[in-house]
């Protein structure tokens, strides 16, 4: 089920209803992108690792509503969470025409990676990895459920959301969203390898509740600020397709799949101009 179109006006303003943000958000152009970056003054996000459990294989519902595979009447099973923000180059201009993909564990701490399965199975229910492609103002949402720790091949992990935003069939920023004050977050090596203060604070995400929700829904506000100015393509024409993943072979050497955050924009070196995943192009709007 898609949550929304990036024309679907009507349900982004229930959608920013819920959240307790008013109708200026629909008359002001650029409004919302300002709104939604205040919160932390437009600080680059910092770059973090891809990590290893990037899906090897792609379910078969990859929109961006992640609690329910395509038509199931089985939701999965979790704190039902609104993730939102807005893309937005180092000087705040939006970014639109952009494909943002989440992918996390579920609530048994399983990804829908084969090498990332947890002792106590898969929810099978929960579609683990969705996909947003931004319109004029930078904004993407997902439906999904609050991350939770994990410990899986020896690695211990913080509650987190993984990140990939491409353009014109590059990846251009790789990061991770986490839970602010989470007590696991003391124990997570990845987060500990931030050294700003500053930077590390921009993936420290809030999870609050939605006023009035009767299924005790959380909203969480995460823009991808990226440090750099992103580049148009040399015919000035818009191209879809999604960027080449990150991630090295699973367990390859270290280093390999477990790239430490190096902290400022960039990441990992990008693939060269036009390299697409071989799943093809994000759905159409
Ligand atoms: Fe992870």
């Amino acid at each position: 089920m898609i949550i929304q179109s990036t024309t679907g006006a009507a349900s982004r303003r229930g959608f920013l209803a819920r959240l307790g943000l008013g109708a200026a958000f629909f008359t002001t152009p650029g409004l919302l992108a300002e709104e939604l970056s205040k919160s932390n003054g437009r600080i680059a996000t910092p770059a973090m690792t891809e990590g290893p459990y990037y899906p090897d294989k792609l379910p078969l519902d990859t929109d961006n509503d992640l609690l329910i595979i395509n038509d199931s009447i089985t939701p999965a099973v979790g704190e039902i969470s609104w993730v939102s923000g807005c893309v937005m180059d180092a000087s705040g201009q939006p970014v639109g025409n952009a494909t943002v993909e989440i992918w996390q564990c579920d609530s048994k701490s399983s990804y829908i990676h084969t090498q990332g399965r947890n002792k106590d199975g898969l929810d099978g229910n929960f579609q683990g990895y969705g996909r947003y492609q931004t319109g004029a103002t930078g904004f993407y949402q997902f439906r999904t459920i609050k991350p939770v720790s994990y410990d899986l091949n020896g690695m211990f992990r913080a509650p987190h959301i993984h990140f990939a935003v491409s353009r014109n069939g590059r990846r251009i920023f790789t990061t991770q969203m986490m839970v602010k004050d989470h007590p696991d977050n003391a124990k997570d090596m990845i987060l500990s390898d931030i050294e700003d203060a500053k930077a590390r604070e921009t993936i420290l995400i809030d999870f609050v509740a939605v006023p009035g929700s009767p299924w005790g829904e959380l909203s969480a506000k995460f823009d991808l600020i990226l440090g750099r100015t992103v580049e148009e393509t040399d015919d000035h024409k818009l191209h879809g397709g999604i960027g080449k993943t990150d991630r090295r072979k699973f367990g390859g050497p270290p280093g390999q799949g477990m790239v430490r955050p190096g902290g400022g924009a960039g990441g990992p070196p990008s693939p060269p101009p036009g390299g697409k995943r071989p799943d093809g192009p994000p759905p159409e709007d």
